[in-house]
Parts: structure tokens; sequence; C-alpha cells
């Protein structure tokens, strides 16, 4: 390993990005990943009876309002037209989300101009008449009223987290957004697509310089004894594992994916279909081929996935930190004690215990790169 200049702890977007940059400037770049793929979260792979692009560890939509960004992830890849929509079944009913002009006038059954919409909402949420919303349901009621947050939050939230409402914090929702207009476009972002050939071929060509190696299967921590103090090493890992849970370990929610093979052409006619009623066990199905309907796979058979939500524990897939207090508490101190290791750089969802997404991955990849590692990369060999 002494022929390296940089080791990178994982293969998902802000490895890859650091791999790339350090290469482009004539580094020896070492990737590490203890899956046997690359991509991290962000890999897809073909479901292989019908061809459909399954991402393996969830949906996955790319969008991002920097143009830097997008200019930059462009080269590597070109994008779809894609525009994400996402629907929710709700008491055999189908409503469009985020909740917009459309969902409120069906759910409550009558035509509304934006301001009437905006006047009825605004009179459901005065029923805390000013009080401090004291849990999860008291806040959500005060930002869109009663009965919407019954019909599309109590039960979807519920699920999530596999808790009443009433017994989470309120701090969990800062915001609930409501459109008053009929746009049920889900990301409001200026640039927005799928990978036009698939997630996984972006990462094989941002690793594809001769002067990265990559290493599957590898764990960091079983070659660590081997590596030089002496080389720099970015890692995107869990912080806690790093420093051997010195401090607790910390929170994550993970997801259960149950895949299946129909043979139907079309299940449900379009990518995301929450799940809000609380007695359905999954939080939402997605059909992959509805992703990509430029490709128009030719099969008569669909692959959907059901999401089943819950805590994770050490042997599970980390996914979205769950950020309690304590949580917030114990990261503070494995930070402190990053910030003394002198030659590793904590980076990524995992290294950092922050939901990313892959647009703000690349982005404090790049950052990072410019402010602190190329600075130290330069200054090995004077
Ligand atoms: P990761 O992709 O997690 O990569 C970290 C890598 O490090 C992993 O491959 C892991 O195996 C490796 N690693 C960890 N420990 C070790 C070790 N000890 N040794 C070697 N390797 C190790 N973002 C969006 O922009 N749009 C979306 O629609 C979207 N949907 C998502 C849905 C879900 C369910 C989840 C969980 C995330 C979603 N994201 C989405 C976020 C996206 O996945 C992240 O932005 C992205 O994965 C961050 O990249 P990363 O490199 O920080 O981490
Ligand atoms: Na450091």
């Amino acid at each position: 390993v002494s022929e390296f200049d940089l080791i990178i702890v994982g293969a998902g977007f802000y490895g890859a990005t650091m791999a790339e940059r350090a290469a482009a400037i004539g580094k020896r770049v070492l990737v590490l990943d203890r899956r046997p793929h690359i991509g991290g979260n962000a890999y897809s792979e073909n479901e292989p009876e019908t061809g459909i692009e399954v991402h393996r560890y969830g949906a996955h939509l790319f969008h991002t309002p920097n143009e830097t960004i997008w200019n930059y992830l462009n080269r590597f890849t070109a994008f779809t037209n894609y525009r994400h929509r996402v629907y929710t079944s709700l008491k055999g009913q189908v409503y469009a989300m985020p909740i917009n002009l459309g969902t409120i006038c069906q759910f409550f059954r009558r035509q509304m101009t934006p301001d009437q919409a905006r006047q009825l909402v605004a009179e459901q949420a005065a029923e805390l008449a000013g009080r401090t919303p004291s849990n999860l349901e008291e806040k959500a009621i005060s930002l869109i009223g009663r009965p919407l947050y019954e019909a599309f939050i109590r039960g979807y939230t519920a699920k999530q987290w596999q808790t009443d409402p009433r017994d989470l914090p309120e701090y969990i929702i800062t915001r609930l957004p409501v459109r008053y207009n009929f746009d049920n476009r889900y990301f409001n972002d200026r640039f927005e697509g799928l990978p036009a050939d698939g997630y996984t071929a972006i990462f094989k060509r941002m690793l594809s310089a001769p002067n990265i190696s990559v290493a599957l299967k590898t764990d960091f921590f079983e070659v660590r004894k081997r590596i030089p103090k002496s080389v720099p090493v970015v890692y995107t890992g869990p912080i806690d594992r790093f420093f051997d849970f010195a401090h607790g370990e910390l929170g994550w929610r993970t997801i259960d994916f149950d895949t299946e093979v129909l043979s139907v052409g079309d299940f449900q006619g379009t990518a995301v279909m929450n799940y809000a009623d609380e007695n359905i066990p999954f939080t939402r199905i997605l059909e992959f081929r509805h992703f990509n309907p430029e490709r128009d796979y030719q099969t008569e058979k669909t692959v959907v996935v059901r999401e089943y939500s819950r805590s994770a524990t050490r042997l599970d897939e980390p996914y979205y930190p769950i950020n309690t207090p304590s949580d917030k508490g114990k990261y503070m101190k494995y930070k402190e004690m990053a910030e003394n290791e002198d030659n590793v750089f904590f980076g990524g969802r995992l290294g950092t215990y922050r939901y990313l997404d892959m647009h703000q991955a690349i982005g404090s990849a790049l950052k990072s790169f410019e402010s602190e590692i190329a600075p130290r990369l330069e200054a090995q060999h004077t």
C-alpha cells in the first residue's frame, strides 16, 4: 500500500469524487470498499430475469440546484429527462404528493382556489391556539391542520418510525410542504434526471483512471495496520465504528426491501406509490421500470419492491440518522476525535452522521478536496 498517495475508504459518491479529483492531479489512489461492488448506496444493477435497472439500496433520484455539481457529474453520464412524481394510497383512493391543491380539492371533495385552500388549512392549523407543539403530532397539526395530518402524515410517519407520532419529538419535522397550485413535481431543483445508462456506469467512469486502484470486499479495519501513517486517508465509513464505539453507537434507521418479479406488464402505473394507511405494514412500493420509460423494456414482467422501515442494529445497513439529542451529543464527541486525527479526513453521510443527498455528497467532496486534500497531497512531495 505504500505506493499510494491517498487511500479512500468507501466507493460511494463521496469517495468516488475524491478519487477522481486526486487522480486528475496525478496522484495514485487506492479505493477500498467492503462491499462486492462500487457505487455505495447509489449502486444499481439490472434484475437478471427482466433486465430492469433496480437501485439496490432504495430509489435514487438525482436532482440538484447547483450548476457546478450538475456539470461535474455530466462529465461521467448523460441524464434522462425523468421528472419524479409520488402518489399516495389512502383508504382505497390515490392522491398526488406532496400535498398540493389537487390533493386538497380531492380530499375535501370540492374545487377550491389557492386562496380558499390556504384559508382552510390556516383555520385547521389554528387548532393549537398558539400553544407550543410538544410532540410530532401537534407540530404537524400546527403546520397543516388535523384532517390532512391524520390522512397523509400520521400513518406513514408511524410506520417510518414504528412509533406513535404522539411519542415522537416535535423537532423531527420543521416543515411540511403544501403547494397551493396543481404542480406535483416532487423536486423543486433546476436540474433533475436519471443516469442514461444507470448509476453504476457513473462510478465505473469516475474510477477509470489508470492511477486509481479499487479493492472490493476489503474492510478498512482489516488492512489498517498495513497502511503507513504518512499516507492520508479519506474515511467515509461510520464515524462511531472508526473510534471503536468509544462514546456509544449512533442511531440509524434502516429499510428492509422485499423484491418481487411479477408477471404483469405494469403493476401500479407509476414509480413510487406511498401507503398512508397504518394497517398496511409497508411504507411504499417502488416499481422500477417506471424510472426509465425511455428504455421501453421488452418484457411483460415487472420488478416491484416493498419497503419496511425499522431502526437499525449494528448488523444492518444504516440509512437515515435518527439524530436524537443523545445522538447529537455523541456525534460531537466523535467529531472532536476526528479533528484530532491528523491524517484522516472524515466525509460522506456515514463519516459525518448526516443525511446527504447525492448532490450534497458530491458537493462536499469537491469542497473538501479543494480546501484540505489537495493541499495535503501537494505538500507530500515538497
Ligand atoms: P455511501 O454511498 O454510503 O458510501 C459509503 C461506502 O463506504 C459504502 O459503499 C460502504 O460499503 C463503504 N464502507 C463503509 N465502511 C467501510 C469499511 N470499514 N471498509 C471499507 N468500506 C467501507 N440521494 C439523492 O440524491 N436522491 C435520492 O433519491 C436518494 N435516495 C436515497 C434512498 C435511501 C434509502 C438512502 C439510504 C439514501 C438515499 N439517497 C438519495 C442518499 C444517497 O444514498 C447518498 O447521498 C450517498 O449514498 C452518499 O454517498 P457516500 O459516499 O457519502 O456514502
Ligand atoms: Na482530520
